[in-house]
């Protein structure tokens, strides 16, 4: 009996943002901050990571940003296997797709605002200008319009959150990795910030939140679970709830 070859699917599944295949990461003296992760973000998602403290979060968000390379394993950003990139292509692919958020905002201190932001655009090639004039509709899509003067000395914890935000948004990155971004912030500042990271992904921007905050994660669509470098669980939109055991 013979098979006939399966029909091409009428829409071939989009790429997917993140794709971590059997990521292991050891720092020297030991440590397996990462032991055989893998993991698929699709575009348009809105994930947390939880788990308890060096358990490999971190770790896992700066390998998927490109920022850290794994010891061993397959890192793919938008379907870019990273590891064949050289170190240009690999920053004009950061600069191009990925925005970073962490907990302590790393602004400029001497700088306002508005050049925070524009610093965003800094290793995309675009001018002055017009990375001033981005930066600015970036600030207005975080509501600091008001507030481009000032100096991160001048805003409060919330305010500081939401430039960072501004500076990773600037670039429409197809990715936004955010390390904690509410663990610095008071309840309140932390809603807002949560508010306009749900706003930005309605936009359609893949996120993937790092959070201690289990409120914060229970209200997420999907939340990967880490313990001592493993993904033990991941639960999806369609609440069926997949335990991973490998
Ligand atoms: N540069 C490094 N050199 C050696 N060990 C490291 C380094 N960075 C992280 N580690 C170790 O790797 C493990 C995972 O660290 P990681 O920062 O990813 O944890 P985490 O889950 O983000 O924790 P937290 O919730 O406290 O931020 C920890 O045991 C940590 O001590
Ligand atoms: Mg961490």
């Amino acid at each position: 009996m013979s098979h006939a070859p399966a029909p091409a699917p009428a829409h071939p599944a989009p790429t997917p943002v993140v794709e971590l295949w059997n990521a292991t990461k050891a720092y020297p003296g030991g440590v397996h901050a990462l032991r055989g992760v893998n993991l698929t973000v699709d575009a348009g998602e809105l994930l947390a990571v939880v788990g308890p403290s060096g358990s490999g979060k971190s770790t896992m968000l700066h390998v998927m940003g490109t920022l850290d390379k794994p010891t061993s394993g397959t890192v793919r950003i938008a379907g870019h296997e990273v590891s064949a990139l050289s170190d240009n292509r690999l920053s004009a692919l950061r600069a191009r797709h990925i925005g970073f958020v962490f907990q302590h905002f790393h602004l400029a201190a001497g700088r306002d605002a508005v050049d925070n932001v524009a610093d965003g655009l800094l290793y995309a090639g675009v001018p002055l200008r017009e990375r001033r004039a981005r930066a600015r509709a970036a600030l207005a899509r975080v509501r600091l319009d008001h507030r481009g003067s000032h100096r991160p000395h001048q805003l409060s914890g919330g305010e500081k959150q939401r430039v960072a935000i501004a500076r990773a948004l600037v670039g429409e990155p197809l990715l936004l990795l955010a390390d904690e971004p509410t663990g610095a912030l008071d309840t309140a500042s932390g809603e807002i910030v949560m508010e306009l990271l749900h706003e930005l992904n309605a936009m359609g921007t893949t996120i993937c939140v790092i959070t201690h905050d289990n409120e914060i994660a229970n209200s997420l669509p999907r939340r990967v679970r880490f313990k001592d470098g493993e993904i033990v669980a991941d639960e999806r939109p369609d609440s069926r709830e997949d335990g991973v055991t490998s």
